[in-house]
């Protein structure tokens, strides 16, 4: 069978440990351009993959056949880029969070329709087993009517994984729109949105930067959501935990709690009313700690849903809601009030 033909624009971390590995050991999949406005950056991820680097990415979408991009920028460019390149004719994987707002990310969905093509965004956390699990029990109905849950995701922030460590695009305003919420919290939002099965319909939030000095973007967020059905919950998220990362949730129903990613071993333990404790070690979720090097499967479910013409898990819709719980905390932030949506 034909090759699919890929490019990957953006050759910083994200590109490095996950889209360009993924790609490059898919048996089905050819990396054809790689682009970075650093032009030694785009050289590297060239060699390495046998692919042609550019430093302009309009001028690799008129140059090359491509058949899907990924778009692994700063996340004021995930819109413009992804909108060209699905009108070049690409299905594009675009990585989170999807846009700065949510007029962006309609853009994209239109654009995504208008061509004919797959937008999928890269919610990783959706693949990782413990979450996979807990999924399926959820709607096996073992935990019977949920109640609540906590979601955190906080680490020391991105000076340890971005490619421009301290001087990165992560700390500004202009380019990154949203701190610790859109690096860490919109993964959450999306795990939630997933695991649950409901939309969330009002959002609280504090969203703060009260602990890094040279950035104008949150670092600390701590929101309460609460969804359609009336479950109420935490999400926060954090580039100040100086201690070990913390990527956990945990959900408390009628007849079991679930603790995911909580113990550093069994990555799900159901803790059932009864007394039962049923521990699962699965594999392990994705970690800046460990450099992302594991399958993410995001990849595979890309390439997947090209081929067989299905609709990717995360498409275009799904990441503007996720994307839409993040901007309704900043707008409870700013205007102090509870924001229904
Ligand atoms: N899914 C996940 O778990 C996950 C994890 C980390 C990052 N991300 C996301 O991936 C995206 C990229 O993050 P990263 O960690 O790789 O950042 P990074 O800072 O390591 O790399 C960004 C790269 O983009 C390049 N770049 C900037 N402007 C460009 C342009 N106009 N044209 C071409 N290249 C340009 C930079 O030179 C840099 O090499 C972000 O949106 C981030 O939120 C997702």
């Amino acid at each position: 069978m034909k090759k699919l033909r890929v490019a990957v624009i953006g050759c910083g971390s994200i590109a490095k440990f996950r889209h360009l590995p993924e790609y490059g050991s898919h048996s089905g999949v050819e990396v054809v351009a790689v682009c970075d406005l650093i032009e030694e950056r785009a050289n590297e991820a060239a060699e390495t993959y046998g692919a042609v680097a550019y430093t302009d990415y309009k001028t690799l979408l008129k140059t090359e056949q491509i058949d899907a991009v990924s778009v692994c920028l700063p996340n004021y460019l995930h819109a413009p880029v992804s909108v060209a390149a699905l009108e070049a004719g690409c299905h594009v994987l675009c990585e989170k969070p999807m846009a700065t707002s949510k007029e962006e990310a309609e853009n994209m969905i239109k654009a995504a329709k208008d061509n004919g093509k797959k937008l999928m965004i890269a919610h990783n956390q959706r693949f990782v087993p413990s979450h996979v699990k807990a999924k399926e029990l959820i709607e096996k109905g073992e935990l019977g009517k949920i109640y609540s849950f906590r979601t955190t995701f906080g680490h020391g922030g991105p000076e340890g994984w971005s490619v421009d460590g301290k001087e990165s695009w992560f700390f500004k305003k202009e380019k990154a729109f949203i701190g610790a919420m859109g690096d860490l919290g919109v993964h959450k939002s999306d795990l939630m949105r997933y695991l649950l099965g409901e939309e969330f319909v009002e959002v609280a939030g504090f969203v703060e930067n009260n602990a890094k000095e040279d950035t104008d973007v949150d670092d600390n967020a701590v929101c309460v959501l609460k969804t359609a059905s009336g479950i109420i919950g935490t999400l926060t998220a954090s580039w100040a935990y100086k201690g070990s990362e913390d990527n956990s949730t945990i959900i408390f129903g009628e007849k079991a709690t679930l603790r995911l990613e909580d113990d550093p071993i069994n990555s799900l333990v159901a803790q059932y009313a009864n007394g039962q404790i049923v521990k699962y070690e699965l594999g392990k979720i994705q970690s800046n700690e460990e450099g992302g090097q594991n399958n993410s499967h995001v990849i595979e479910h890309f390439v997947d849903s090209i081929v067989q013409d299905k609709e990717p898990l995360i498409s275009g819709e799904e990441g503007m809601k996720s994307l839409q719980v993040i901007l309704s905390a900043l707008e409870s932030a700013q205007t102090k009030r509870i924001v229904s949506q």
